[in-house]
């Protein structure tokens, strides 16, 4: 087999990656072998010669662009087309046509937690981690509609095991057998900028990272996710990412708008508050929706103002999708020069690796390029996309950031939750007193509608207080 191997490897002028092989044991040579054998290398020549030659014109991309129109959700927005997507979001939920996706394979490495993020304890007083948040709401949702709500959690080699266990450990936060199904996303790996040979984070073993949160749709449909969610009856799939406690999963108003539009996707999006603000930039080029990153954009295209002096591009990606499953089922059919899949992004970055002494080298300047999907790259494929606009502050607080950082920590996210519960809490004409902290737990109330219900009449809020029904 190793002849084999190694005649594919010289094929590819890879042949550099066994450098170590004769000093490895047995076993290691065996389980380095296999993680050979599942590099697709054509792919990774490929990658390496388009990195040397392409270079993407956003200027020219952002020239093409138009501001996407929007469904707006802010309370302005016609109460008839409101109460009619609402009442379709609401069916549909109760029909059990919804599920969801949550993207949980990413390493974190700026949050600087050594466990999978959604195992970072977030809500403000009680503690709950990212995915108990999350999924008490799914579960709070699915109760008031009387359904199923099934949950697909995607990992990474990076965060599988240890999510798996959290989950047995926690006996899947309660959901009933079956609506917890977690999926592995697939690597690619990092090659030096210079040759292009393989990058090594030991002597036998190739330094890999998960393949972007776009590596969903191929390890979606490839684990057998996918065919589960047609035997199910889902027809949309609510997408979502794991740092994001703020997103309003299954939101009826966003659920029923997709169908009310049927939709192939429909997008979330804020409005950015400011023009350098460093989330995606969702735009419309002739008939379908494209994602220009906030890196990717000119400057002073950034600060483009329109006649009614809004922003140009004005609609920032948040990551929250709902996606109909037909749609997922022939995008993922879909091939390129690159295979089945979404296109890989490449990146220039600083990737440690092994030098010929066996030493591990940090590199200062960016040495390596690595390979990424992105989830966004869906949304040109789209023959129907719709763009709706949600307040930030009602869904998107992302937890990117350690401490030490200015934004997007768990401060900022923790503060974004408080003040969400208290604007709801005082529009059910609750007294909050102001600096008090309040959480209420989605099984008590889980959006402004069941606050009102449940809140409506009590006394004053003056002290932190954390309402569940545990
Ligand atoms: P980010 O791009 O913010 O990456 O992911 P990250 O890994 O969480 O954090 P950094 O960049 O290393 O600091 C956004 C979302 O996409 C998921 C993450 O888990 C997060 O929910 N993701 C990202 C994946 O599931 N897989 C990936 O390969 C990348």
């Amino acid at each position: 087999m190793i002849e084999q191997l190694r005649r594919r490897l010289i094929d590819a002028n890879q042949s550099d990656v066994l450098r170590f092989w004769d000093r490895l044991e047995l076993e290691q040579q065996a389980k380095f072998a296999q993680q050979l054998e599942g590099v697709d290398l054509e792919l990774v020549q490929r990658l390496y010669e388009q990195a040397q030659t392409t270079v993407t014109n956003w200027s020219d991309l952002a020239d093409q662009a138009q501001s996407p129109p929007s469904v707006t959700l802010a309370e302005q927005s016609d109460p008839k087309l409101r109460q009619q997507a609402v009442a379709m979001g609401e069916q549909a939920l109760r029909e059990g046509k919804v599920g969801v996706v949550l993207v949980a394979g990413g390493q974190g490495s700026r949050l600087g937690f050594d466990r999978p993020k959604g195992m970072f304890p977030i809500a403000p007083l009680s503690g709950r981690t990212l995915f108990g948040m999350l999924i008490d709401l799914l579960k709070a949702r699915a109760k008031y509609y009387g359904t199923r709500i099934p949950l697909y959690v995607m990992t990474s080699p990076a965060t599988d095991g240890e999510t798996r266990e959290h989950f047995a450990d926690v006996i899947d936060y309660g959901l009933p057998a079956g609506d917890l199904q977690v999926f592995c996303q697939g690597t690619m790996p990092a090659v030096d900028a210079k040759t292009g040979q393989l990058l090594l984070n030991a002597p036998g073993e190739l330094f890999l990272s998960p393949d972007g949160h776009g590596g969903m749709l191929q390890a979606f449909q490839a684990s057998g996710c996918l065919d589960d969610t047609r035997r199910r009856g889902i027809e949309s799939l609510f997408y979502c990412q794991v740092d994001n406690p703020l997103v309003q999963l299954c939101d009826p108003l966003l659920v029923g708008l997709h169908f009310l539009n049927r939709a192939d996707v429909t997008t979330q999006v804020i409005r950015k508050s400011h023009p350098m603000q460093k989330v995606g930039n969702v735009i419309r080029v002739g008939d379908h929706l494209e994602v220009i990153e906030y890196s990717d954009l000119p400057d002073e295209m950034a600060r483009q103002q329109l006649t009614d002096g809004s922003l140009r591009f004005w609609a920032g990606n948040i990551a929250v999708h709902i996606f109909q499953r037909e749609f997922l089922e022939y995008a993922a059919r879909q091939t390129s020069g690159q295979g089945t899949g979404l296109p890989f992004h490449i990146a220039k970055k600083k990737v440690p690796y092994l030098d010929e002494q066996r030493r591990q080298v940090q590199p200062t300047e960016e040495n390596a390029f690595k390979f990424e999907r992105f989830i966004f790259d869906l949304l040109p494929m789209a023959q129907r996309a719709v763009v709706v606009e949600v307040d930030a502050a009602d869904g998107f607080a992302a937890v990117k950031n350690a401490a030490s950082a200015i934004s997007e920590t768990a401060e900022t996210t923790q503060a974004a939750i408080i003040a969400q519960q208290i604007r709801w809490l005082r529009a059910a004409g609750v007294h909050v007193a102001p600096g008090v902290r309040v959480e209420i737990h989605p099984s008590v109330a889980h959006d402004q509608e069941t606050v009102r219900q449940k809140f409506s009449g009590r006394e004053p809020i003056d002290e932190d207080f954390y309402f569940t029904s545990n």
